[in-house]
């Protein structure tokens, strides 16, 4: 029947196509780009016929059978109708017009919003009630950059073989060479072979380490002794640490996360039988009918599959929360009671704090201080900005073994970004860091660093220019409790325009200096010369609330397994702690 109707629209338009377009040569296909056309639910067993469905609708517009298969890059059909296709605009408007259509929108690229976390919320190590045999045959999709099976956390020991329900398959690849019984899914998607530039290639493995992290949030086994260097050292472990996880990549290193892709994720986690979905990824607010996220979680709504989402990273100006579907649990980002303090004592006994992550613990009692300004070597005319510790306007002799006071950038949150590997790189012993405005985030530096508040950098360079032997000392970083919690500054707020009478964020979790398992693929700091090892790290984001959210959504169902998704997400909203 669909098909018929179909060929009849392809009979139409074919005279449409002949009259009004003409020939598309080779150079004009370059200049087609990926769109996306949703047709909305695919029937049972549809997949085996859309891929031919999804040909003759194409065919509709362009006209030329073989064009037509050049063109179309996938077809969705598992549980999404539609497909991928590269288009001229006025192509994708005239698709827009056929009945089947929904919509039509062009591809785009969406970004990731970058443990203690589960004691805070009461989830007290053996002293919560857990029902644990449901919950390992609980199956959590995590939508992200991969997975470092290879960390404790995902350890197997004492896992039996995945749910009977589970149907998804792990593709390995470089990096990730099995799945476990942990870990018991594994695929990657980037439809846009022609335009893909990863250097990792085809594989699972993830090499940016926010999948990794936000797995181990959601289902990490418990790990003792995990620390960051000795920061924040305690048992990691995830919220529902007996749960399985499937890993969907979707976000590449170099290429970004894009809409495509994470449609085509969606389709195949609720056909592979997750129970949850966890997506710590969002764009700016669209029509639900143009956002990947909000298609793909409303077809897993439809079979009973939560999607927990970030609620972005924006804030803390107005309408700046992202995920606004209603039928997702959209999570903002808090603090919890403990925070980050790396105290540094200057050469008059004067000592204060500022908030880094620093592993490194003083060699010497105490160091040359300078500031960017005075380790400066512009001459008369030249460019940049030494009193921020711009790149390439200090002298090498002037910084070498002296900590480095820079100064905050006027435009921007922090200093010039990233001064502490600057010093490093001119063989300086440590960098304090004026940041413009307060921020609640800690940050690994690559030596003895600490980012401090605006008064505490004009009270340094006070001292500096006090006297002519300058000294300063930073200490390794501690942890001590705080006021919590708090929403993070960085959250994003409402209200939305898209559906105005949604509040959103529906929730807050705990997303701010959380430690989580990283990936033995990542840098700890980006820089390719930080080889420092660690099995754990510190992030913060609404990313890294929206997987404590999803296992708390996993432990409700553990008791409730056959709840919907609304009363799941209802309930986690209406019970405060
Ligand atoms: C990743 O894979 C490459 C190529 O197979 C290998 O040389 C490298 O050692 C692997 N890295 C890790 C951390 O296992
Ligand atoms: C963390 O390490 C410190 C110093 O070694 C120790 O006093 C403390 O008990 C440890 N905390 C935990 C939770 O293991
Ligand atoms: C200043 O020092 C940096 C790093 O040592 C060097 O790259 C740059 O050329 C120097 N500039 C001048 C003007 O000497
Ligand atoms: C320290 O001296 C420098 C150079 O003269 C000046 O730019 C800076 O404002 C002084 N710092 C304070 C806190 O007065």
């Amino acid at each position: 029947m669909v098909r018929n109707l179909r060929l009849w629209m392809l009979v139409l338009c074919f005279c449409l196509a002949n009259s009004a377009f003409k020939a598309v040569t080779e150079d004009e296909n370059d200049e087609r780009k990926p769109y996306i056309v949703y047709m909305g639910d695919a029937g049972e067993n549809y997949h085996v016929e859309a891929a031919e469905d999804h040909h003759n609708i194409l065919l509709t517009v362009v006209g030329d059978e073989s064009k037509a298969r050049e063109l179309k890059m996938y077809s969705y059909g598992k549980n999404i109708n539609g497909f991928v296709a590269r288009l001229f605009p006025h192509e994708a408007e005239k698709l827009s017009r056929d009945e089947g259509v929904i919509s039509v929108f062009k591809n785009t690229q969406i970004q990731l919003h970058t443990t203690r976390s589960w004691d805070f919320l009461g989830f007290v190590e053996s002293k919560y009630k857990r029902n644990v045999a449901v919950e390992s045959d609980i199956i959590v999709g995590v939508l992200d950059t991969g997975i470092d099976i290879e960390s404790p956390s995902f350890d197997d020991k004492g896992f039996g073989p995945p749910p009977a329900k589970w149907k998804g398959k792990c593709v390995t690849g470089k990096n990730l060479t099995r799945c476990n019984n942990k870990v018991i899914g594994a695929k990657y998607f980037h439809l846009d072979q022609q335009n893909f530039v990863d250097d990792h290639g085809d594989t699972a493995a993830d090499y940016e380490g926010h999948g990794t992290h936000i797995s181990s949030t959601i289902a990490g086994v418990s790990v003792s002794d995990a620390s960051l260097f000795g920061i924040a050292n305690g048992t990691a472990r995830g919220g529902v640490p007996s749960a399985r996880i499937a890993t969907y990549k979707v976000c590449w290193e170099l290429d970004g996360c894009s809409a495509m892709d994470m449609l085509a994720a969606f389709d195949d986690a609720i056909s592979d039988g997750v129970d949850m979905i966890s997506v710590s990824i969002g764009g700016s607010s669209l029509p639900f009918f143009s956002d990947p996220i909000a298609i793909g979680a409303f077809h897993a709504m439809k079979r009973g599959i939560l999607t927990t989402c970030s609620a972005g990273n924006t804030g803390p100006e107005l309408f700046t929360v992202s995920n606004l579907a209603p039928w997702v649990m959209t999570v903002a980002a808090n603090s919890i009671d403990r925070k980050f303090q790396t105290v540094f004592k200057l050469g008059d006994g004067q000592t204060a704090s500022g908030i880094s992550l620093n592993g490194f613990s003083p060699t010497k009692k105490i160091y040359p201080l300078t500031s960017g300004l005075l380790a400066s070597n512009v001459t008369a005319g030249g460019y940049g900005e030494p009193s921020v510790c711009e790149a390439g306007t200090m002298g090498e002799d002037k910084v070498m073994g002296k900590v480095v006071y820079c100064e905050a950038a006027p435009e921007e949150g922090g200093g010039s970004g990233g001064e502490d590997h600057i010093v490093r790189s001119l063989k300086g012993a440590g960098v304090i860091i004026q940041l413009q405005e307060p921020t609640d985030m800690a940050f690994v530096t690559v030596i003895p660093g600490s980012y401090v508040f605006f008064e505490d950098g004009t009270k340094i360079s006070e001292y500096i220019n006090s006297t002519k032997n300058p000294q300063a000392v930073i200490f390794k970083t501690q942890t001590s409790k705080m006021l919590a919690p708090s929403v993070a500054t960085f959250s994003g707020r409402g209200p939305q325009r898209i559906s105005p009478s949604i509040l959103k964020p529906d929730i807050s979790a705990p997303g701010l200096n959380i430690l989580a398992a990283l990936s033995r693929l990542e840098s700890l700091t980006d820089y390719p010369d930080d080889k420092r090892q660690t099995l754990f790290s510190i992030r913060s984001g609404t990313s890294m609330a929206c997987p404590h959210a999803a296992a708390a959504a996993a432990y409700v169902k553990s008791f409730h397994p056959d709840w919907s998704p609304a009363a799941i997400k209802s309930a986690l909203m209406t019970t405060g702690k």
